[in-house]
């Protein structure tokens, strides 16, 4: 039997991924390759949905690429790819766009947050339209399950409204799918404001651990984050979300659970836990920084692994596409 399909996307939007990019969906990534049909691609159509500088942009596209392979994706395994290097995403957001409600676009929360920093018209159509485009990346690769954090679980659900959409209207088309997010990393918080995500648009660059960052920065930042007051390492999101996100993330790096950990520091008090969260950190992202400079020192290879990875994508996407171009009704090019 055919393995079950997984898509997901990474935005191009900074020169590193942090960690909750990392815990919440790449490393997931990396596992779901051993059992799934793996697609993952670098959303760079997403990223212009802010303004961005076009050298950034294709500087962070491979960077992005890059951080991919060095976390651990085999591109023997999984499609990895460039959105814009496949057209079919663009064209399939265009009908997916002429089937979505204003009213229904416009509850998407993520747009509400990102527009309030521009002020809602000085956002653009393409922000806007935005989990329609990420709706249509799925959709064209027939994915059963999409591995993300818990801040896209409305677009998923718009996806598969689309989709269902679609098929009640022209005929079964698209496979629907389901969300797979794992609890606990859905949302790692930002370590100077813990009850915020960790973001790449976050106010101070002390709150996020960078994938690539050195090893003495990260030392200091997680020594620096935000503590709730008392000693003791307890998880209580409520009362203390800062150690309780450092116990999260200690926890997945190590693969120790809460409790163990939690009785593990009974009476150490903060430092002596934070340092060690400090160097479960600094374990896991350098073999990863040090992988990616090595692949974006030869540019060359790097595009001709991604031009696999694309001819591979497109071969899927076209076949979808045919598909979807028949049932709605438009004419065959002879
Ligand atoms: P992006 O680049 O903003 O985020 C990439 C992934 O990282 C997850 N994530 C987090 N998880 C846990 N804790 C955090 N603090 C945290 N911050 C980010 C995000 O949930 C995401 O999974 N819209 C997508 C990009 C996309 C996509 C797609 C995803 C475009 N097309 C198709 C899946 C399928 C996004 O947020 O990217």
């Amino acid at each position: 039997m055919a393995r079950p399909r997984v898509l997901s996307g990474i935005q191009p939007t900074a020169d590193s991924f942090h960690l909750g990019n990392y815990l919440g969906a790449v490393r997931q990534w990396v596992t779901l390759q051993e059992t799934h049909d793996a697609f993952y691609c670098v959303v760079d159509l997403h990223a212009i949905t802010v303004p961005t500088e076009p050298d950034a942009l294709r500087r962070r596209s491979r960077v992005a690429a890059a951080q991919l392979f060095a976390a651990g994706l085999d591109p023997e395994r999984s499609t990895i790819f460039v959105q814009s290097h496949v057209r079919e995403h663009s064209e399939l957001a265009w009908i997916l766009n002429c089937l979505t409600g204003m009213g229904e676009a416009a509850r998407m929360t993520q747009f509400k947050d990102k527009s309030a920093k521009f002020g809602e018209s000085a956002a653009s159509v393409g922000l806007f339209t935005y989990p329609i485009l990420q709706a249509a990346d799925i959709l064209l690769y027939q994915a059963n399950r999409v591995p993300v954090g818990a801040d896209q679980k409305q677009h998923l659900e718009l996806t598969r409204d689309l989709g269902g959409r679609f098929n009640h209207r022209y005929g079964e088309t698209f496979t629907l799918p389901e969300p797979y997010i794992l609890k606990e990393v859905e949302k790692i918080t930002d370590l100077q404001e813990p009850t915020a995500k960790m973001s790449k648009s976050s106010s101070s660059p002390a709150g996020i651990l960078d994938v690539l960052e050195q090893p003495g920065p990260l030392r200091k930042k997680v020594m620096r984050a935000v503590t709730d007051t008392g000693s003791e390492v307890l998880f209580d999101e409520e009362n203390k979300p800062g150690i309780s996100n450092l116990l999260r993330i200690q926890s997945a790096l190590t693969g120790t659970s809460i409790p163990d950990l939690v009785a593990r520091y009974e009476g150490q008090g903060y430092g002596t836990f934070k340092k060690d969260v400090a160097e479960a950190v600094v374990e896991a992202f350098s073999p990863i920084r040090e992988r990616t400079e090595k692949l974006l020192s030869d540019e060359k290879e790097l595009d001709r692994m991604l031009a696999i990875g694309a001819e591979r994508a497109s071969a899927v996407a076209r076949e979808t596409m045919a598909q979807v171009r028949d049932r709605v009704g438009f004419l065959p090019t002879l």
